[in-house]
């Protein structure tokens, strides 16, 4: 299997007063298309760091991020921007939904920014919406719905667009132990149903068994990197490719029938030429991703820029990061 992600001696590091800490330090790595990594470690060992990086929200100190034939790390933010519109999706833990939006808004809130038409939108986020089983909520504000509701349209939001890879930083840290499970096995399905490379970022072990990989970091370096037999394995995968929304064969995630016509997918028709001219795995174009509208032509931030700044690093880092170094 490829990689779809490769770190080369990644370092980030941040100086603040006299100190300088080395959130990361030398990471290299290599996550496989279709994988679910897990990144373990402490409070402080760097996790979001190494997320924020591979997702192309900071730049590295030193070295770089290679996402399928493209070296993120060398990107203009603008093509950024637009590059993790189409390729990535983002799930933080404290959800970041527009609480005076609907779930339905909110889920189809990346498709409006890669302006795709309402009809259309509307269409995708439904049926991710039933498959993540608030089929009966879309109309709900987000801002009503009780935790583990909102973290559902934040992982529907997430995978609305089928992203290459969906980054989730804690996912489950504000949810109870009950909801925890529910989450985690739904993200795992969406994973594998539709091919997905997802990449956790937690401090909880337990979590770390729904993974095919454990990557431990300590104080920013690879301590730990070996594979796990996953809790709920691979064996969908090939039904899943034929058709990304048939219902699971194992029951692991809520199951809602789509009302009769609604069977197929609504954004396959614009994927398929997508997909192949601006795949991370076709070849690089000069220039970066076009087809895109311009960030200033939908509003004013994608829900993950937003997101990024809320949660931390991206605004801070450029205020406090060292600016020596390749
Ligand atoms: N913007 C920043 N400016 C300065 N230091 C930072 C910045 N972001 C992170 N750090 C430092 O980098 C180190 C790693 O931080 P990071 O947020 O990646 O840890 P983490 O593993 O995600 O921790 P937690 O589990 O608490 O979220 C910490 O020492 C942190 O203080
Ligand atoms: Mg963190």
């Amino acid at each position: 299997m490829p990689a779809i992600i490769r770190t080369d001696d990644l370092c980030k590091y941040y100086v603040l007063g006299q100190e300088k800490v080395r959130a990361l330090n030398h990471v290299n790595l290599e996550i496989e298309r279709g994988q679910i990594c897990c990144i373990l470690g402490t409070s402080g060992s760097g996790k979001s760091t190494l997320l924020n990086q591979l997702a192309g929200l900071e730049k590295p100190t030193r070295g770089c991020v290679w996402i399928g034939k493209h070296n993120i790390s060398k990107m203009s933010e603008n093509d950024l921007a637009l590059f993790r519109q189409r390729h990535v999706g983002f799930i933080f833990q404290s959800y970041n939904l527009f609480g005076t939006m609907t779930a339905l808004e909110n889920t189809a809130a990346p498709l409006l920014y890669r302006g795709i038409p309402r009809s259309v939108r509307e269409k995708a986020a439904a049926k991710i919406l039933r498959e993540v089983g608030l089929g009966d909520r879309m109309r709900h504000l987000a801002g009503q719905m009780s935790g583990g509701q909102q973290q559902r349209v934040g992982i529907a939001r997430a995978f609305v667009a089928r992203p290459s890879i969906v980054f989730a930083d804690e996912p489950t840290g504000n949810l109870d132990s009950r909801t925890t499970i529910e989450v985690m096995e739904l993200l795992v399905h969406l994973s594998r149903e539709h091919h997905i490379t997802f990449i956790l970022v937690t401090h909880d072990r337990e979590l770390s068994a729904y993974a095919d990989r454990i990557v431990t970091l300590k104080d920013g370096v690879v301590v730990g990197d070996e594979p796990n037999e996953p809790l709920i394995g691979r064996k969908e995968e090939a039904a899943g490719e034929e058709n990304p929304f048939a219902p699971p064969a194992d029951g692991g995630a809520p199951k809602e029938t789509p009302p009769p016509g609604e069977e197929e997918d609504p954004l396959a028709p614009l994927r398929t030429a997508e997909e192949d001219e601006n795949s991370p795995f076709a070849p690089p174009k000069e220039g970066g991703p076009e087809e895109a509208p311009p960030p200033g032509d939908g509003p004013a931030e994608a829900p993950g820029e937003a997101a990024g700044r809320e949660t931390g690093s991206p605004a801070e880092a450029k205020n406090t990061e060292e600016t020596g170094g390749s």
